[in-house]
């Protein structure tokens, strides 16, 4: 999509006028639309009126924000505008501005931009569509402020890269093996000049990644590991300060421990940490954060065969410790625990956050509206929660107490990966993952299962969200020069 803030055009046919509750300015509509007074608006959020001016060839779309306080979720109000209503726009549209402070200009092109997102990937018509979902519209943005371009800019590059990630995540898993996720990651790190390089299984077994090999061993898709790096070309810097971890299972049948049929089909989503992890540093290379970010996304397709893990099986995990798989649908953290040791022991990173669509349990917990956070660092989980509160996409801070490390003890190995019980199963699960973080200061899980995939107004069944992409993005920003835990010594040195 094109957007812009100069205007050839003098009488704009599509003009968009959004409103908070508390700022509706009858005379800013009255010069727009020729309509004097105007009823049934009241600045709902996502309530739209369509006026059309009485004597000029012109359509006014008054569109409610909600009250200013809820600015951070703006964008999604010009989402919903734009999904729904494009069929009665022109190829140009109009979107006024100046009655609003500048942040507002981020979260048009935001919004406007996720809009054309069309889940309808594999429908034969798709190239039928209307030009709008082809991103053929051109969009003037009315705003006086010198800094509206820069505004509309970065929020044009978040959609376009949260766009690729809820493609992938939409994407079934027949078109989705571990290799695609890896050519994803390389043609985006060439397109976006960062590094991108991909573990295949013969290097995982030579590193000895066994416990994602272990995942992956029912599988004719074999899994992999792709590291992903970003750094400021200027920036000289050993050890990054931040590395990311996703899960990347591209699908999950639950293994032998196999999941019901009701909700099956919505395990192509399992892969939603995955897309977080490589969606915030696509963004971060394109918006040339000041930051040296790593990210190590373990993939695999968590099948049934007779080659699969079995309930009970003993694995080894590149961190040297065994583990008790006690339910093979606990494949989440086997992949994550590998990936986060390979992190630590290759990179070394200041901060450490991994995502994933790890429980069940997180969704009991929480519902759809919130991700489970689990640190011991409280300066971590408060930079966190307010990258989500900038975002709305927001983090709730469950326990991590060490009463719950007896649900992870093992008879048999050095750590089980369930506990048996049908209680807490979030916070478990997040043990499990502290046991392979050794005593890192600073790392921080995510458990997005609830919030990466979910009803939407764009589509009937549930769809992806691109959850974690902004908020990373945001987080990143928030601590590109405030990051305080240096470790000692340098990558690769041990
Ligand atoms: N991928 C699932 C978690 C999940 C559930 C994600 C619902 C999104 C929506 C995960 O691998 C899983 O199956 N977890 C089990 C763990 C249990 C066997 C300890 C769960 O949550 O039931
Ligand atoms: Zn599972
Ligand atoms: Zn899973």
């Amino acid at each position: 999509m094109d957007f812009t803030t100069l205007h050839p055009e003098k009488d704009p046919t599509v003009y968009i006028l959004p409103f908070f509750k508390e700022g509706i300015d009858p005379l800013l509509i009255q010069k727009h639309s020729g309509i004097e007074r105007i009823v049934d608006f009241e600045g709902k959020f996502g309530e739209i009126l369509v006026i059309y001016h009485p004597t000029k060839p012109r359509k006014v779309f008054l569109l409610g924000l909600g009250e200013q306080k809820d600015i951070i979720k703006a964008f999604q109000a010009f989402r919903i505008l734009a999904f729904h209503h494009h069929a009665k726009w022109t190829s140009s549209i109009h979107v006024g501005l100046e009655h609003l402070t500048v942040e507002i200009c981020h979260h048009a092109a935001l919004g406007l931009e996720l809009a054309t997102y069309n889940i309808g990937l594999f429908k034969k018509e798709r190239e039928s569509m209307p030009a709008f979902f082809k991103g053929l519209t051109t969009v003037y943005i009315h705003h006086a402020d010198p800094n509206a371009n820069n505004h509309i800019l970065a929020g044009k590059l978040t959609a376009e890269t949260q766009i690729n990630m809820m493609k992938l995540v939409d994407k079934p898993s027949n078109k989705k093996k571990p290799e695609d996720l890896a050519n994803y990651a390389l043609e985006s790190a060439h397109q976006y000049r960062y590094q991108a390089k991909v573990l295949n299984q013969e290097v995982l077994e030579h590193e000895g990644l066994h416990a994602l090999l272990a995942v992956g061993q029912g599988s004719n898709n074999s899994p992999l590991l792709i590291q992903l790096e970003y750094k400021p070309s200027e920036m000289e810097s050993a050890q990054p300060q931040l590395g990311l971890v996703g899960k990347g299972i591209t699908f999950d049948t639950g293994g032998l421990s196999i999941k019901g049929a009701n909700n099956m089909h919505y395990m192509k989503s399992d892969m939603g940490g995955a897309a977080a992890v490589i969606g915030a540093i696509e963004l971060a290379a394109r918006l040339q954060l000041d930051i040296h970010v790593v990210g190590i996304i373990p993939v695999a397709e968590n099948s049934v065969d007779a080659l699969s893990i079995k309930p009970g099986d003993v694995i080894d995990s590149y961190s040297g410790k065994t583990i008790e798989v006690i339910d093979t649908d606990a494949e989440g953290r086997l992949i994550l625990a590998d990936g986060l040791a390979y992190l630590q022991k290759n990179y070394r990173p200041n901060t450490i956050i991994d995502v994933a669509t790890l429980t069940g349990n997180c969704v009991l917990a929480l519902g759809y509206h919130a991700a489970g956070l689990f640190t011991d660092n409280a300066k971590l989980a408060k930079e966190l929660v307010q990258a989500g509160q900038h975002t709305n996409e927001r983090l709730w801070q469950l326990p991590l107490w060490d009463d719950y490390k007896g649900d992870i003890q093992s008879d048999i190995a050095d750590v089980k990966n369930y506990s048996g019980k049908p209680v807490a199963g979030a916070i478990a699960a997040a043990k499990f993952l502290q046991f392979f973080v050794k005593d890192h200061p600073q790392w921080a899980h995510l458990d997005i299962a609830g919030v990466a995939f979910g009803d939407s107004a764009f589509t009937k069944m549930k769809s992806a969200t691109g959850f974690g992409v902004r908020l990373l993005v945001e987080y990143m920003k928030l601590s590109e020069n405030g990051l305080e835990y240096k470790l000692e010594g340098n990558p690769k040195s041990d």
